[in-house]
């Protein structure tokens, strides 16, 4: 019987990348199931009661649908952070996790710079912003999103800093960056801070009060990663405490907190991160070519679970 691979995604890929999955699924003999825009886990449940492979993107593929999909021997994460898989529920089942790492860096790196330019230009309202030429920027965690958004930081003439605990001064300075061993050092020496940190245990709300509070005079904090890594409370203080503080998100905020600090805040509608048709294409075949080499030759070089 034909192999099904299931592509499951709450916020679509763009059509042509869908067009791409399904021609390379298809030319090995698999079938393609689409489950898009689903609005509610029974959909999802239902979908994957017969899949043998499956593309998500922050589909949330917990335990309970690990086990519903009763056939699932693959599930890859069309992109980079795959902590909305249930890994020790895939294990235990003998499924094998990858993600596609470096597929959407670009489209969310230059994403970062749209937000930063949408609000120190003031939306766009007339009044007189700000330039990025000459400022210090500092990366944290500076992984594939990281040095993208350090590669585009250059093009604006910023002063590039990075802190990454999993790499070396060496790795870091070699990818472009000046690196930084303390993560409150370059908090304190930079205006922009821009955030690609998964998250971890050792993350999650890891960019807190303290972490931030003394960021310089005209202060710009931008999340692209992850809601979990920000102490939203703690941010928010800071907020309150300075005036002059800034906190973009393409990633909506769990509490209610910084709706009032209009003009100092904004928030995509949808996090729209990796949401290009390049990405889409990017991520989406790579993940459809891994299940298929996974299939035919055994190859899980990208595994993420043991
Ligand atoms: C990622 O981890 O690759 C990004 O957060 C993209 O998420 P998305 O596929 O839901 O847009």
């Amino acid at each position: 019987m034909a192999k099904k691979v299931l592509v499951a995604t709450e916020k679509p890929f763009a059509a042509v990348a869908v067009n791409g999955i399904r021609e390379i699924v298809e030319k090995q003999g698999y079938e393609l199931v689409l489950l898009e825009k689903y609005t509610s886990k029974e959909e999802l449940l239902a979908a994957v009661a017969d899949v043998d492979a499956m593309i998500i993107r922050s589909d949330k593929a917990t335990k309970e649908v690990i086990d519903a999909a009763k056939n699932l021997k693959i599930i890859v994460r069309a992109g980079a952070g795959y902590d909305n898989i249930d890994l020790e529920a895939c294990t235990a089942r003998g499924i094998v996790a990858m993600n596609t790492p470096g597929q959407n860096a670009n489209a969310v790196a230059e994403l970062v710079f749209g937000m930063l330019v949408y609000m120190i230009r003031n939306f766009y309202n007339g009044k007189a912003g700000h330039e990025l030429k000459g400022k210090k920027i500092g990366i944290h965690a500076y992984g594939n999103v990281g040095q993208n958004v350090g590669r585009i930081a250059h093009g604006f003439g910023m002063e590039v800093y990075a802190y990454d605990p999993f790499m070396t001064a060496d790795q870091i300075k070699a990818a472009g960056a000046i690196p930084v061993e303390k993560a409150e050092d370059m908090y304190a020496k930079c205006e922009f801070i821009s955030l690609h940190a998964p998250a971890t245990p050792a993350t999650i709300k890891s960019i807190n009060y303290d972490l931030v509070k003394n960021m310089p005079k005209n202060a710009y904090l931008i999340n692209t990663a992850r809601q979990e890594i920000i102490d939203e409370e703690g941010i928010a203080k800071i907020m309150e405490e300075r005036p002059d503080f800034h906190f973009i998100t393409d990633i909506a905020p769990a509490c209610d907190c910084f709706k009032k600090f209009e003009g100092r805040f904004f928030a995509t509608p949808k996090k729209m991160g990796a949401q290009t048709e390049e990405a889409n294409i990017n991520a989406g075949l790579a993940a459809a070519r891994q299940i298929v080499d996974f299939f035919e030759n055994g190859n899980e070089r990208f595994r993420v679970n043991k």
